[in-house]
């Protein structure tokens, strides 16, 4: 199956298993949320499907496009098409905006067998992206996510997305400490680089994004075992009623 796909995935983080057989597909042109309480490891899943030195993957397999990557370093995983959003983005002070931009973007692109883009090509691109993304543009000179607030640090991520154009993207909590009009902007950025060709997976706790990127899949985990799954639908039971039926229904089974 073409995307993303999850087989009967163990992984330990130190002495700790924290996955315990999750499985989990996201094809081209679907957008699934994972849900699921503080510490149930969902940014565990989402490092380990980046490759992320210290998860260690125990069982089971990751690929893409039929592709296995479970044992693939991240940068080749990134090449290959997988984009990741980070909970925490990390600053990278001295290197512009637009220099870090063009490098990761002609790192993707040497991966599809393309030519580095153009100086010209690429600032057409960069400043459309930023429009879109409604990121001011004195931004491309200053250095990545240093001294960026947290809602600047989002759409920074989003703009990344709109330029790198990846196979799978996951956004792991990329609403949490959005104003409402930031969070409006990131999610119609989403909406908007969304198409038939990549796949998303949203981290999230709140509906609120995903009242404006309507999920066709929603995914419930649950100390590290993906326990409920379900339409948009779940999004608004779990907004209701939080997370103690689906473990009252686990009890009860
Ligand atoms: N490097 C690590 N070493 C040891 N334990 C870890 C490590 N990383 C994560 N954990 C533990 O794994 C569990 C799952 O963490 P994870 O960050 O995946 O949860 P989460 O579902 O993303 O939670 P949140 O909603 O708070 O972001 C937690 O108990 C956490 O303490
Ligand atoms: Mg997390």
């Amino acid at each position: 199956m073409p995307g993303l796909q999850i087989d009967n995935l163990h992984v330990r983080a130190g002495e700790q298993e924290i996955l315990r057989g999750v499985d989990l597909s996201v094809a081209p042109g679907e957008i699934h949320a994972l849900m699921g309480p503080n510490g149930s490891g969902k940014s565990t899943l989402a490092n380990a499907i980046m490759g992320h030195p210290n998860f260690e993957v125990t069982e089971g397999h990751i690929s893409l496009d039929e592709r296995e990557i479970t044992e693939i370093d991240p940068d080749e995983r990134s090449r290959a098409g997988l984009f990741m959003a980070f909970q925490y983005p990390v600053a990278v002070p001295g290197v512009s905006v637009t220099r870090y931009l063009r490098t990761v973007l002609n790192a993707h692109r040497e991966g599809r067998g393309e030519e580095a883009i153009s100086l010209k090509d690429f600032r057409r691109d960069a400043e459309s992206a930023m429009e879109l993304c409604e990121v001011p543009r004195e931004f491309s000179q200053r250095y990545l996510n240093d001294g960026f607030s947290g809602g600047e640090k989002k759409r920074m991520e989003i703009l990344q997305l709109a330029l790198m154009r990846p196979r799978i993207a996951i956004l792991d909590e990329t609403d949490s400490g959005l104003d409402i009009d930031a969070l409006r902007v990131v999610a119609n950025g989403v909406n908007s680089v969304a198409g038939p060709s990549m796949g998303l997976l949203i981290i999230t706790h709140y509906q609120r994004i995903l009242h404006i990127v309507r999920p066709d899949f929603v995914h419930v985990l649950y100390k590290g075992r993906i326990v409920k799954e379900g339409g948009p639908e779940l999004v608004d039971q779990l907004e209701a009623k939080g997370y103690g039926w689906i473990t009252d229904e686990l009890a009860a089974a």
